[in-house]
Parts: structure tokens; sequence; C-alpha cells
């Protein structure tokens, strides 16, 4: 069975790609598909480098049993392009910047994440941070529909 390598981006890396990650590992697990799948979050500003995901995303994923707290957020890197199998952009303002970075031959890796789930008629993960906490609980919901559809487009 195929392994697959999947990175979630977004700007910051402290509110939807970590909840991306985090949602989508236990998605995986409850499906019992866990050991299919490396996963890692990144951002393309580099302003929350090692720092946790946004508290209001660690308490609004805990919530749903999903902990966050051991992710630090970290810059895309070069090597992502070669080491990961899908870029998953959660904005077009992040998959036009992954675009633009990706190596020669790479930029087919990168797409929207919500791309698997068109029943949302949405193509964008909406940023959060400026918001209030209800904003969060929207944003899990929205990767939490992602993620399944993401996952029963790869196994
Ligand atoms: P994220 O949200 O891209 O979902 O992690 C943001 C986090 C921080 C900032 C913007 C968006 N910021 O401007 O610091």
């Amino acid at each position: 069975m195929k392994h697959h390598k999947l990175l979630f981006v977004c700007l910051g890396n402290i509110c939807r790609s970590p909840m991306a990650e985090g949602v989508f590992a236990y998605v995986a697990a409850q499906a019992g598909h866990a050991d299919r799948f490396t996963l890692d979050s990144a951002g393309t500003a580099a302003w929350h480098t090692g720092n946790p995901p946004d508290p209001r995303g660690q308490t609004a994923a805990a919530a749903r049993d999903i902990d966050l707290s051991g992710l630090r957020a970290r810059q895309v890197r070069e090597k992502d392009f070669t080491e990961f199998d899908l870029i998953l952009a959660m904005d077009e303002a992040n998959f036009t910047e992954l675009s633009a970075l990706a190596t020669e031959g790479k930029a087919h890796k990168v797409r929207l994440f919500l791309d698997d789930a068109p029943g949302l008629g949405l193509s964008e993960v909406p940023d959060p941070y400026y918001g209030g906490d209800e904003g969060f609980e929207e944003v899990l919901d929205l990767i939490e529909t992602g993620s399944k559809a993401l996952l029963a487009k790869l196994i």
C-alpha cells in the first residue's frame, strides 16, 4: 500500500495548517490508516517559527480529542518540494506563493487543500487569526470535511 507524505501549509503555521495536520492525523487514525501517512505543516512566512499553535486553536482541537500542543511552527523550505508527495495550501495566496517557490518540476505537488471537498462550495480555509473563538470552530469543521475527503481520495 502506498505511503503518502503530506505537508499542510498556511501563512503563519500557527492556526490553519497545524489544525489540518492534527485533524488529518486524527481522521486517518480513526479510519485505521495512521501508518500510511507522514504528516507535517509549515508556513509561507517565518514570523512564528518555533511557536506552538495559537491557544484558541489548541483549545478548540482539544475539545475534539486532538492534541496540537507538541507542534512548532516552521517556514516552508526548498527540500519540502522533494520530500513530500503533496503540499496542501489552505488558501489561494498560499497556493500562489508555493507555486512560485516550487523547485523545477515540483509545482504539480502543490494543491488547494479543499479541492477534494467540492461539496463545501469553498476553495479556501479562511484565516481565523484576527477573529474570535468561533472562527476556530468553523475552521475546524471545514478542515474535518476536507481531511475526510482527502483521506478518501488517497486510500
Ligand atoms: P495561519 O494564521 O496562517 O492560519 O497560521 C495566521 C497566523 C498569524 C498571522 C496571520 C495568519 N500573523 O499575521 O501573524
